[in-house]
C-alpha cells in the first residue's frame, strides 16, 4: 500500500527510538512529509541518529527533516511546531511517541524519579497537544496520537511511576478528544504491549524478559512495524470517525 497519508505533514517525537523510527519510515512510505524530533538526535547503541533516518527516507524519495527537541520543555515545543510549519507550510498529525521507562519497585522510587518520568511521559504529551492545536486549526483539523501503554490499562507489580503516566495519557486523550472535536482535531491513544527497543534494552533487566514474555498469549515481542501500522491508520482519514479511543497492540496481553 502507498499514499494513505499523501500530502500530510506528520510530526513524530522520540523518533530515534524503535517505535518512533518505524513510524517515520512507514509514514514517509505512505506519502507523508515527516518532521522528526528527539532529545538525543545523535542516536546511541539502540537509537538511530535522526540525520541517518532522514537521509534514508530521502534516498527512497521521501521528505524528512529533523530538529533536536525535548518534549518536557514548553519552549522546545514552540520551536518544534513553528519550525515544522515554516518548513512544510502546515501540520496535520502529531505522534506524541517520546517516552522513558523506569523499572523500579515502589520503595526504590525517589521523588526525582517520579518528577522526571511525569515530565517526559505526561507533561510532554500535554504540552504537545497544547502547542500543536493552533497549527492544526490553521490546517483545518488534524490527528493527535498519544503513546500510552498496556501499563496504563493493567498493573505490572513494578514501575508504578511509569504506570501513573500511561494511565494519565489515556485519560488526557479522552478529555482532549472531547475538547477538540469541534475543531476537527481527533485525539487517540496507542497502547503498546512489549517491544524489544532501546526502552526495553536499556531499562528492563534481562532476567525479567522471559517471565514478561511468558505473559503474552502470542509468546513473543511485538515488531515496531506492528505499532506503525496502527499509527498510520489513526493518522489517516481511514479513521475519520474515531476519536478518544485506545488502540491496544499487545499480542493479547490485556485479554485475561
Ligand atoms: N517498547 C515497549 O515495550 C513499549 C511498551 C509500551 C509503551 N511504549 C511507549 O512507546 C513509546 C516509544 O517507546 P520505544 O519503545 O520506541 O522507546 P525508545 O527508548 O526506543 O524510544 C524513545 C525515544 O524517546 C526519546 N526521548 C526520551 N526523552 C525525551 C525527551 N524528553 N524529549 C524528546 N525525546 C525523548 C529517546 O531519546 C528515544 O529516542 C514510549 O512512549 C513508550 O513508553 C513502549
Amino acid at each position: 500500500m502507498a499514499n494513505r497519508l499523501n500530502g500530510k505533514v506528520v510530526l513524530i517525537t522520540g523518533a530515534s527510538g524503535g517505535l518512533g523510527a518505524a513510524q517515520a519510515r512507514m509514514m514517509a512510505a505512505e506519502g507523508a512529509k515527516v518532521f522528526l524530533g528527539d532529545i538525543a538526535p545523535e542516536g546511541s547503541k539502540y537509537l538511530v541518529p535522526l540525520k541517518t533516518l532522514c537521509d534514508e527516507i530521502t534516498a527512497k524519495g521521501g521528505d524528512a527533516k529533523y530538529l533536536q527537541h525535548d518534549v518536557s520543555q514548553e519552549n522546545s515545543w514552540t520551536e518544534f511546531i513553528n519550525t515544522a510549519e515554516k518548513l512544510f507550510g502546515k501540520v496535520n498529525v502529531l505522534s506524541n511517541n517520546a517516552g522513558i521507562y523506569l523499572h523500579k519497585t515502589l520503595t526504590e522510587h525517589s521523588v526525582e524519579d517520579f518528577h522526571r518520568i511525569v515530565n517526559v511521559n505526561q507533561l510532554g504529551v500535554l504540552l504537545g497537544m497544547k502547542t500543536v492545536v493552533p497549527a492544526m486549526e490553521r490546517a483545518g483539523g488534524g490527528s493527535i496520537i498519544n503513546f500510552a501503554s498496556i501499563y496504563g490499562i493493567v498493573g505490572a507489580g513494578i514501575s508504578t511511576a511509569y504506570q501513573s503516566t500511561k494511565g494519565a495519557v489515556r485519560l488526557m486523550t479522552k478529555s482532549a478528544a472531547m475538547e477538540l472535536v469541534g475543531k476537527n482535531i481527533r485525539v487517540n491513544a496507542i497502547c503498546p504491549g512489549m517491544f524489544d527497543t532501546n526502552l526495553f534494552e536499556t531499562s528492563v533487566p534481562k532476567e525479567a524478559w522471559e517471565p514478561l514474555i511468558s505473559l503474552v498469549p502470542m509468546k513473543r515481542f511485538g515488531k515496531p512495524d506492528e505499532i506503525a501500522y496502527g499509527v498510520v491508520f489513526l493518522a489517516s482519514d481511514e479513521s475519520s470517525f474515531i476519536t478518544g479511543t485506545d488502540l491496544v497492540i499487545d499480542g493479547g496481553y490485556t485479554c485475561p
